[in-house]
């Protein structure tokens, strides 16, 4: 396969983010929420340290942040602008107004030299192609002795999440067309800058000190069919825009998901996974 560039593969994680906006929150609530808590214990803020949550998504470490350091206190960003729409919406929603978020790539990150105390990047580094460039920005906005975190996922029980794949891929064959070489580059690039040793090693090529992996449980309860259904549909929003459905195509595809899942018990909907927090911080001196 041609090498795909970093500014190509970008653009197409972006368009999979911003087409995902709209329903991330219902998504991410129960899947990402309890590993954007532990990240943020990890980091361990204290009141009035300044805190930017990075590739926030929704703003859930965001969110995390505000609780202990205060929410005057907390900036965000996301490259996708309607991310960073849905984070506003509902920070703002959440009685949050006061965390500023806007739209940044992370590989250029601009606020000025020594302006946090903690960086949080929730499932974030292994979207970006040069996540050296990344990190030796995150290192420069940290002040002396500040301190990053970074989220990565490990296993989880897969057979209802695999289930939903392949019914979706039955009934919607286009989903599986869509993106085709780029979306391998995206695996491939995930799966490398995903791996817990893998970000280790990134932290301290980068020049972050005292680099720390710690491994964490979960589970994330999606209650039962339709939640989940609704959950995964909202995930693959970019897919199935390029699959042209109209909106009484969109609700049999929706209907035959629910009734194919409904024969699955309760605990499957119980997704268990593990994740990875690995933190480093910006020597004192
Ligand atoms: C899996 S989501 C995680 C969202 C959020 N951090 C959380 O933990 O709930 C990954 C996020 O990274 C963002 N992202 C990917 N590449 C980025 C980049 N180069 N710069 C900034 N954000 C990026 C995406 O737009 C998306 O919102």
């Amino acid at each position: 396969m041609p090498r795909v560039s970093p500014g190509t593969l970008k653009a197409y994680i972006r368009d999979d983010y911003d087409a995902a906006a709209p329903g991330w929150e219902p998504f991410m609530g129960p899947y990402f929420r309890a590993p954007a808590e532990r990240l943020v214990a990890d980091l361990a803020p204290r009141r009035g340290d300044r805190c930017l949550d990075l590739a926030c998504g929704s703003g859930l470490v965001a969110r995390a942040f505000a609780v202990r350091a205060g929410a005057a206190c907390v900036s965000a960003c996301d490259f996708a602008p309607m991310q960073v729409r849905e984070a506003r919406g509902v920070l703002d929603a959440a009685g949050m107004p006061e965390i500023e978020v806007r739209v940044m790539d992370a590989e250029r990150i601009t606020y000025p030299p020594g302006s946090f105390e903690r960086v949080g990047c929730g499932f974030g580094l292994n979207h970006f192609p040069r996540p050296l460039v990344a990190l030796r920005g995150v290192l420069r906005v940290l002040s002396p002795g500040g301190r990053a975190g970074f989220t990565s996922w490990g296993g989880f029980s897969p057979s209802i999440r695999e289930r939903f794949d392949e019914r979706l891929l039955d009934l919607v064959p286009a989903v599986g067309e869509s993106g085709a070489g780029l979306e391998t580059a995206f695996g491939r690039l995930s799966g490398r800058n995903g791996r817990p040793e893998r970000i280790v090693e990134l932290l301290a090529r980068a020049g972050f000190v005292g680099v720390e992996h710690r491994g964490h449980r979960f589970a994330a309860d999606y209650v039962d069919a339709p939640t989940f259904v609704d959950a995964m549909l909202a995930r693959a929003e970019r897919d199935l825009r390029q699959a042209n459905l109209g909106d009484t195509e969109r609700a049999e595809v929706r209907k035959a998901l629910v009734m194919d899942l409904s024969r699955f018990g309760r605990q499957e909907f119980v997704v268990r996974r593990t994740f990875h927090t690995v933190m480093g911080r910006r020597a004192a001196g």
